[in-house]
């Protein structure tokens, strides 16, 4: 891993002299992030489908917790907690990433253990620590529903609803849930006026300090595994080891997906133990451990600026209005202790 980073580090360095030129005078030119596109919707149905599905709590043994109590989409598509609250109000092991933009991941979650958005949305109906339901009392769920047979007829052809068809509604509905039109894309795509000299210069001690080995592509990360800890060692009480849960390979302890910085400013705490509180803190602790860098306060500041530069348009959502249980429909049971 060191390997194959060193070089991009030095790579990144070496721009220091094209950085030269005084920063408010910087062009975009061949940078290392790219501009995030609207998403192409080419199937609205089936995203209107997935959307319901999204918000409807009755995918839960408790009735209550949906996708998107934990991933809020008022609140940049996080929970804003260390960890998340699940069934029960269990303690959860890790913070709970945002899934905007997450279409652009190479896989998902922190240790990339589901290959896709779609191999991903049957994880958390099933996880007892999360919406504690099983596939086969969410299906049985769904079609007990005359709204949802209804639906789901009409968009995936079928008789009976299954949950594959859940995954992949759900996906689609993700797919649409991108960020595009942040003031750095302005910036990238050629608007001058759209950042601050501040934000530029922090922009360019992002670039040039090496973050951008990392951090980098459309998603501004989310495209590698990289050691949490690589010149000095993390330390945290959260005992997740990162990738080698999947791989099995030593080399792949404490190596976490690299999170998207698009929209950073709405998704604290950071980290996959929720352990910094604020940006500042992120990138300091960042540049410490990532690249053995002690950044002055106003360095700090300037990166921050840059950061909250990411903010793009939100998802604009009309909520959905869900299909009223039948008298067939099985109840919840919010306070079943098991
Ligand atoms: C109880 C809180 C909770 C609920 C409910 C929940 N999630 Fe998550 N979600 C998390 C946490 C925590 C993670 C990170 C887990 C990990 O990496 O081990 C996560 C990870 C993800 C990711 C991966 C993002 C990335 O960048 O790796 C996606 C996508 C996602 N969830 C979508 C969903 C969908 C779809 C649903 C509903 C079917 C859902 N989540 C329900 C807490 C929750
Ligand atoms: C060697 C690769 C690498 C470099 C270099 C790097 N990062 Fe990171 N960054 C990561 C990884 C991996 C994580 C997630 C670590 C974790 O939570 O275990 C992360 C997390 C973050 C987060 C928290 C995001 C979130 O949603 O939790 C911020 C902010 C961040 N980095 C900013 C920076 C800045 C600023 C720099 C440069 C000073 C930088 N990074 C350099 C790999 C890197």
């Amino acid at each position: 891993m060191k390997l194959k980073l060193r070089p991009l580090v030095a790579a990144a360095m070496v721009v220091v002299g094209f950085a030269a030129a005084p920063s408010w005078a910087l062009q975009p030119n061949n940078e290392p992030i790219s501009p995030i596109e609207p998403a192409k919707v080419t199937n609205p149905a089936m995203v209107e489908l997935g959307k319901k599905l999204w918000f409807d709590p009755r995918l839960s043994k408790s009735g209550f917790i949906s996708c998107n109590s934990c991933h809020n989409l008022s609140m940049g598509g996080s929970d804003n907690l260390k960890t998340s609250i699940g069934h029960n109000w269990a303690e959860g092991p890790i913070n709970s990433p945002t899934v905007l933009n997450s279409s652009m991941n190479v896989a998902q979650f922190w240790d990339g253990r589901a290959g896709s958005l779609k191999e991903q949305a049957g994880g958390p109906i099933a996880n007892p620590m999360e919406m504690a339901f099983t596939h086969e009392l969410a299906v049985d769920m769904l079609n007990s529903i005359p709204g949802y047979q209804a639906e789901f007829k009409q968009v995936f052809k079928k008789d009976k609803i299954d949950i594959d068809q859940v995954t992949n509604a759900i996906a689609a509905f993700e797919e649409t849930l991108v960020t595009p039109n942040s003031r750095f894309d302005k910036w990238l795509k050629g608007d001058q006026t759209a950042l601050t000299k501040d934000e530029l210069e922090g922009y360019v001690l992002f670039r040039d300090s090496g973050c951008v080995a990392c951090h980098n592509g459309v998603a501004v990360g989310g495209n590698s595994f990289q050691r949490m800890g690589l010149v000095e060692p993390y330390k945290t009480d959260n005992p997740a080891e990162g990738r080698v849960a999947v791989t099995g390979a030593d080399a792949d302890r404490f190596n976490f997906k690299v999170p998207t910085l698009r929209n950073v400013e709405l998704t604290y705490p950071y980290f996959h133990d929720g352990a910094a509180g604020t940006l500042s803190e992120a990138v300091d602790t960042m540049g410490r451990i990532q690249l053995g860098k002690k950044f002055t306060p106003e360095e700090n500041a300037k990166i921050v600026a840059f950061l909250k530069t990411l903010t793009g348009d939100q998802p604009q959502l009309t909520m959905p209005i869900l299909p009223p249980s039948s008298d067939k429909t099985p109840r919840p049971e919010p306070f079943a202790k098991k």
